[in-house]
């Protein structure tokens, strides 16, 4: 117990959504008031513009520039607040998957005009994984979106989530006029404002309060009095355990360009977000208040210098205090590594940190050494569960163009995936390599990495498979037998696991149907559980 102080004040979140909703522009206007910027336009944007699709070289770019936006941390009303940035292309989202293993909560942006988009939805089924607290914040309400009930009913629908509504909008776009706080009984009312934190607030005793109509206009004063003993009516206060649970999400209404309804989201979130919270891994559960040190490494991010082969791996700690200098066990090397410069992410620059406490990320160089899911501790062997890889969507072949690279090309695949930049399996049985990534994108990148950093000459092959499913069985023969009949649809993942690629849905449920002894998961997660 240690460090409860240290974990009390600490809150590490993540903000997803689906690109163009607005993240960048929360992102900006959260550090605006946590002080760790001074200005608008300060945050220079994490996201991959949709015209640079083809262009590659200028998303590595930006995925450099990336590496110091990784983690945002800040202070607001004495709340260590660790942000981390997820990226907001979909051919990317393995690495926003991963990035929502190492936070404790997420803020979910949803456009007002758009509601809930394709990015979205996959998002959150990666937090209902885990229970992920959810706070919602409904964006652009300057903007004429769907009527409020509509958007929430869609919301709940699309995304099975139950809401909270704790603020509550007056109209939208042009008559947007401002939020009702249904919590503290205040009316926030709507002005255009990029720069300032401070909003007007007029204080409301009662909804019958006059002073209601004189701000609102009799019309919207009385449709505000209607919606509020509607929502009151259906809601109640906030469940706070609830809410912790990843069952009910509070929802916020506001326009994040014009600074408006984000201080009342903030205040909420330090409130009630959850503090760093104790963890499962292969051998029992972690209490985030033990002495000793532990961390997982969520995130590798290469050096875009290919004169640099060195990397950075991402830390979070989960469990004591990370020391520099200090010896740590590498539980899948066995072996004690230590770090002279690990540092630490303050908005604008890398510090070199001296200690680290539960729910901070570390940056720590890296020249080969970790892989995704690593773990760090002070002795003890586990790895923390709940850092899946999922089953890629794009598959091809890869086709050596040079075979006096093969050594070369073989190390750069097994260093890309250890980075977790694609997935690769290997024929069973055979030599054939298959690539396995999220969007047509990373192949370009490997391509080109392989090129620059290994010199190995590749091309693709493609490959119609539909998923890759780990496959196990509590019987070894009928395991055995079933990667015979079906080899030329069996091949082992980069840990030599079985993974069997099917072509499509229908022939995944035939063999699932044909099978019943194999048993197909989705996600690699099973291999973590049996170690
Ligand atoms: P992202 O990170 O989720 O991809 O979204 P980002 O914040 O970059 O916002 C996408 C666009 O939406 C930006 O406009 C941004 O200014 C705008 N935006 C964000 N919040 C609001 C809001 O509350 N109301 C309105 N009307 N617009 C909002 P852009 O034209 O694409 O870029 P920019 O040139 O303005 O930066």
């Amino acid at each position: 117990m240690k460090y409860s102080n240290e974990i009390s004040k600490r809150r590490s979140f993540a903000i997803i959504s689906h690109p163009d909703a607005g993240k960048t522009t929360l992102t900006e206007k959260l550090l605006l008031f946590g002080g760790a910027i001074q200005t608008a336009g300060a945050v220079k944007s994490n996201k991959i513009k949709k015209h640079a699709t083809s262009d590659f070289m200028e998303i590595e770019r930006q995925r450099g520039i990336s590496v110091a936006t990784s983690v945002m941390s800040f202070e607001y009303k004495g709340i260590l607040i660790n942000l981390l940035d997820t990226p907001g292309h979909k051919d990317f989202a393995e690495d926003t998957y991963r990035t929502l293993t190492a936070v404790d909560s997420v803020i979910l942006v949803i456009d007002s005009v758009n509601g809930v988009e394709a990015q979205t939805r996959r998002l959150m089924e990666v937090c209902r994984m885990r229970d992920t607290p959810v706070i919602v914040f409904v964006n652009k309400m300057d903007r004429d979106g769907k009527n409020r009930f509509d958007l929430l009913e869609e919301i709940e629908k699309e995304l099975k989530l139950q809401l909270h509504p704790m603020t509550w909008p007056i109209n939208s776009g042009k008559e947007f006029k401002g939020v009702y706080n249904l919590d503290e009984k205040s009316l926030v009312l709507f002005t255009a404002n990029t720069k300032g934190v401070d909003e007007d607030v007029v204080k409301i005793n009662d909804l019958s309060d006059t002073l209601l109509d004189n701000k609102l206009g009799e019309r919207d004063a009385s449709i505000l009095r209607e919606d509020v003993e509607l929502v009151d009516g259906v809601h109640g206060d906030l469940n706070v355990a609830d809410y912790l649970a990843g069952k009910v999400a509070p929802v916020f209404f506001g326009s994040a360009v014009n600074n408006f309804g984000v201080k009342e989201m903030l205040d909420t979130f330090i409130h009630i977000a959850p503090t760093p919270r104790s963890r499962e891994t292969t051998v029992r559960t972690l209490d985030v208040n033990e002495d000793k040190f532990s961390g997982f490494i969520f995130k590798i991010h290469a050096n875009l210098d290919p004169k640099h082969r060195d990397r950075i791996a991402f830390l979070r700690v989960c469990s004591g205090k990370f020391e520099r200098n200090k010896y740590f066990h590498h539980v899948r090397l066995d072996k004690d590594v230590r770090f002279s410069n690990p540092y630490t992410f303050l908005a604008r620059d890398k510090d070199v940190i001296e200690e680290a406490y539960p729910g901070d990320v570390v940056g720590l160089f890296d020249t080969g050494n970790f892989k995704i899911g690593d773990t760090l501790t002070e002795g003890e062997d586990f790895y923390f569960t709940g850092i899946p890889s999922f089953s890629p969507e794009i598959f091809k072949e890869v086709v050596n163009k040079d075979p006096m690279k093969t050594k070369q090309l073989e190390k750069g695949l097994l260093q890309l995936t250890d980075e977790g930049v694609a997935q690769l399996f290997t024929q069973f049985g055979g030599n054939k390599k298959i690539i396995g990534c999220v969007g047509e994108l990373q192949f370009e990148v490997i391509q080109y990495r392989l090129l620059q950093e290994y010199s190995a000459s590749v091309e693709f092959r493609a490959q119609a498979y539909y998923k890759a499913c780990w496959i196990t069985s509590k019987d070894p023969k009928k395991l055995e037998d079933f990667t015979r009949f079906k080899s030329s649809n069996i091949a082992t993942d980069k840990d030599g696991h079985l993974v069997y690629l099917a072509q499509s849905e229908w022939f995944l449920n035939t063999e699932r149907t044909n099978n019943p002894d194999i048993e197909f998961h989705f996600t690699s997660e099973i291999h973590k559980e049996m170690v």
